[in-house]
């Protein structure tokens, strides 16, 4: 009997695994928040995405592969356009892009929100239009500025004093009037990791608007009037579940905008409220539907708009876990299993901390199924650990899989749209993963899998 089994079989954790996991009745059933919408398990038991089953798309494409839904995808698109009706979702493009990607968020009529001069290279390759992307960045260079200027990009939200001066300058060179947005730092703990909360005073982004520097940066913005200030942004931070955190932003970025209409007389024309919305990763996330967001953030700006006596700013958002997250799973195949007696089953996959860092970055936590069989055999507490040289080398860290599971078999793990493949690493020289598109039956690759001569044509020496 492998270690684990017998508490498992009872129900019995003891401090092994987190005490809201619970021993599945049927461990083969797929619970459905967590998993892209195309996925079910076919009676011969192997899961299919979009119509694919994941042994052929496995043959076909290898794994370890990142096998992204594109109905899912563009159906959370069209619940946030349709539920944020009047306002501007700007898909945050750090959480994945890829030209197939951008494509498809264009078409379904979206904005798009870069932060690096690399991801801008990605929106115009694929044809985004400029006009409808924003350019994020806490450190963004006068050159990637400048390119932004020079491709047409629609807003700059810019976030240090020293970028106000660059900006000024380089629209004053190039005779431009951009429009930007003062991202303001609101003082809200969210309750989320320290690593993804990004409102609270002491982290790098924004202005802060205790201190003063938001309301000075839009005085300063306006006085010049070099640069076209269109508003106020805050993004409070990441896999956020309770919007009150919205609600104590939206306050405090309208009493802002209040005081600088009172200092000049200016009523700012937009208000972007970030992105964040969590996810289900596991059965004990309980996301909000995109209507139910809207319908909370809208009541919460409607009143801050009113308390305050100003015309209501157009609103924008920039949700991208919530939109590309869930429309994926990653499909690995075991290696080794291991069992460290009395202690823990190791179930080693082809992947691990390099197509997915979130899990040793975060402790991030995350579920994973059998996926080219149903299984029998009862259900094993296992950790899904992956091929690197580090002990927090850890995909999923408590899971239970069939007790059979064995050298050979897929295991998928559902929601690794965002973050995963946007900040996968070379770590030990192992390429990345390919992004493959499964939609009505075919699948095609659109991000291709890392060779080792890709990594060795960098390694010029
Ligand atoms: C400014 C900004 N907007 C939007 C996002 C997207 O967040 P999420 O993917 O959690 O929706 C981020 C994430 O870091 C961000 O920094």
């Amino acid at each position: 009997m492998r270690a684990h089994e017998a508490g498992a079989l009872h129900g019995d954790l003891g401090n092994r695994g987190p005490n809201w996991l619970r021993v599945p009745e049927d461990v083969n059933a797929l619970v459905p928040q967590l998993w892209p919408r195309t996925v079910t398990r076919t009676e011969e038991g192997a899961l299919e995405i979009g119509g694919v089953s994941v042994l052929d798309l496995a043959a076909e494409h290898g794994t370890p592969a990142y096998l992204l839904d594109e109905a899912d995808l563009r159906t959370r698109c069209r619940d946030f356009a349709a539920a944020f009706a009047g306002a501007d979702v700007y898909y945050a493009g750090k959480s994945f892009l890829c030209k197939a990607v951008v494509k498809v968020i264009d078409e379904e009529g979206l904005f798009l929100d870069v932060c690096s001069g690399g991801e801008l290279a990605v929106a115009l390759a694929a044809g985004f239009p400029a006009e409808r992307m924003g350019f994020h960045g806490n450190n963004k260079s006068v050159s990637e500025l400048r390119r932004a200027l020079d491709a047409g990009v629609g807003r700059i939200i810019v976030d240090s004093f020293q970028e106000i001066d660059r900006l000024t300058a380089l629209a004053r060179e190039s005779g431009t009037r951009p429009a930007v947005l003062i991202r303001v730092t609101v003082g809200v703990e969210a309750h989320t990791h320290e690593f993804i909360a990004t409102a609270h005073e002491d982290q790098k982004f924004g202005f802060s608007l205790a201190g003063g520097a938001a309301f000075e940066a839009a005085i300063r913005v306006l006085d010049e009037g070099v640069l076209d200030l269109r508003g106020l942004h805050s993004h409070i931070g990441s896999q956020i579940f309770d919007t009150s955190g919205f609600e104590v932003s939206a306050r405090r970025v309208l009493e802002l905008q209040a005081q600088i209409r009172d200092a000049r007389g200016v009523e700012l024309e937009e208000l972007d409220l970030g992105g964040g919305f969590g996810i289900a990763y596991t059965t004990q996330d309980d996301p909000s539907a995109a209507a139910d967001l809207a319908k909370r953030i809208n009541k919460i700006v409607d009143a801050e708009c009113a308390a305050e006596n100003l015309r209501r700013p157009r609103l924008s958002i920039e949700p991208g876990r919530a939109i590309v997250g869930p429309a994926v799973m990653t499909l690995y195949e075991v290696g080794t299993v291991k069992d460290v007696d009395g202690l823990r089953t190791y179930v080693s996959v082809d992947g691990g901390m390099s197509d997915n860092i979130r899990t040793a970055l975060y402790d991030a936590s995350y579920s994973a199924t059998l996926a080219g069989r149903a299984s029998p055999a009862p259900p094993l507490l296992a950790r899904v650990v992956g091929k690197h040289c580090e002990s927090g080398d850890i995909v999923v860290k408590d899971e239970f899989l069939p007790a059979d599971v064995q050298p050979g078999d897929l295991v998928a793990v559902p929601g690794t749209g965002a973050y995963c493949r946007s900040m996968a690493s070379n770590y030990n020289h192992v390429p990345r993963p390919p992004v493959v598109a499964v939609r009505d039956g075919a699948s095609r690759v659109i991000v291709r899998r890392e060779t080792e001569e890709d990594l060795l044509a960098l390694d010029v020496g």
